[in-house]
């Protein structure tokens, strides 16, 4: 049967027919919120490259963090920006440092919302680099028991999710041993498993001052041609313990999403990153296109290819958009 017969119009005539038919649904449950945390008090810095987005203290992120707990957001994700920065990203992994604070009063605020941490060493290093280096090199071996010790302290402060963004060999297997060893076999960690060396992170190291100072992360971000890669990485990170997996960017890594998802089966997670954020921001600002439309259709987009859960800077406004 075909045309006349077949008219594909019929379930787009009215919302109620089009919402009946939907294929890709998406509610705030499925966005996680990315949240940069700054020292001081009454502190909020907007960000002027993620319009929309702030440096916040501890004091005014836990009302922020309210917020996301009432919109019904899947969680908030953590990024620390700490006041002092060392070769061994030693703010990181204190105990006391600004993250663990951080976590401590969110949660005593917001005991309903799903905390997660991001556990890197590049914002805490004076170098920039995601661990430590020797020689111009980041260390593998000697990077892991770092990004465990910064986990472990998460986790103690009160982080329901881990997530490891640092792309070193091994780390969500030492780091489940950690978490283990102390206790804390029910934090989840999902792993940034197919990280891509990306242009698109560019505002976000403006946010977080965490540009390299010499070189690059091509040495342990993986190369934006490979999917097949990808596939691998996923693998050992399911195998090391990971209970999600995660692609980044979003956008441009579309079939990688897909791929991974197909492949797998795992709860699949998709970072929408700060770049993918400024230029739709950009043309929004600019008039040339509208926020509301592009911000559900971007996040639908990815949701579509297989992500469960969406880390967007646009979570809070979609959420809104969307109730
Ligand atoms: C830390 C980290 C980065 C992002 C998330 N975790 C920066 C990077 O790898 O340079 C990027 C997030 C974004 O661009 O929104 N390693």
């Amino acid at each position: 049967m075909s045309f006349p017969d077949v008219r594909m119009r019929r379930l787009r005539r009215t919302e109620a027919l089009r919402a009946m038919v939907r294929e890709t649904v998406l509610g705030p449950e499925r966005l996680v919120l990315p949240l940069f945390v700054t020292e001081g008090t009454g502190v909020k810095e907007e960000i002027s490259s993620m319009p929309g987005c702030a440096r916040t203290s501890i004091d005014l992120l836990t009302e922020d963090c309210r917020e996301a707990a009432d919109l019904g957001l899947g969680g908030v994700i953590l990024f620390g920006i700490p006041a002092t920065k060392d070769a061994l990203g030693t703010e990181g992994y204190r105990e006391d440092g600004l993250i663990p604070r951080a976590l401590t009063a969110v949660k005593a605020a917001t005991p309903d919302l799903t905390l997660w941490a991001d556990v890197c060493l590049c914002e805490y290093t004076d170098h920039g680099h995601c661990g430590v280096l020797a020689d111009g090199q980041v260390q593998n071996d000697e990077t892991l028991d770092l990004l465990a010790r910064a986990a472990v302290s998460y986790a103690a402060a009160g982080a329901d999710v881990v997530a490891p963004s640092d792309m070193m060999d091994g780390r969500v297997g030492a780091i489940r041993e950690a978490l283990d060893d102390e206790s804390f076999e029910d934090t989840v960690i999902v792993s940034y498993a197919a990280k891509y060396c990306s242009g698109f992170y560019g505002p976000f190291r403006d946010a977080a001052d965490s540009a390299p100072q010499e070189g690059d992360r091509r040495g342990y971000q993986m190369d934006p041609a490979n999917a097949l890669e990808a596939l691998r990485e996923v693998e050992l990170d399911i195998e090391e313990g990971a209970d999600v997996v995660m692609v980044k960017p979003a956008m441009p890594y579309l079939d990688v999403i897909r791929m991974v998802k197909d492949e797998f089966g795992m709860p699949t997670a998709a970072y929408q990153v700060s770049g993918e954020y400024s230029m739709l921001m950009a043309a929004v600002e600019r008039g040339w296109l509208d926020k509301d439309r592009v911000m559900h259709e971007s996040v639908l987009g990815i949701r579509r290819a297989g992500a469960d859960v969406i880390l967007t800077y646009f979570a809070r406004d979609l959420a809104k958009a969307l109730s």
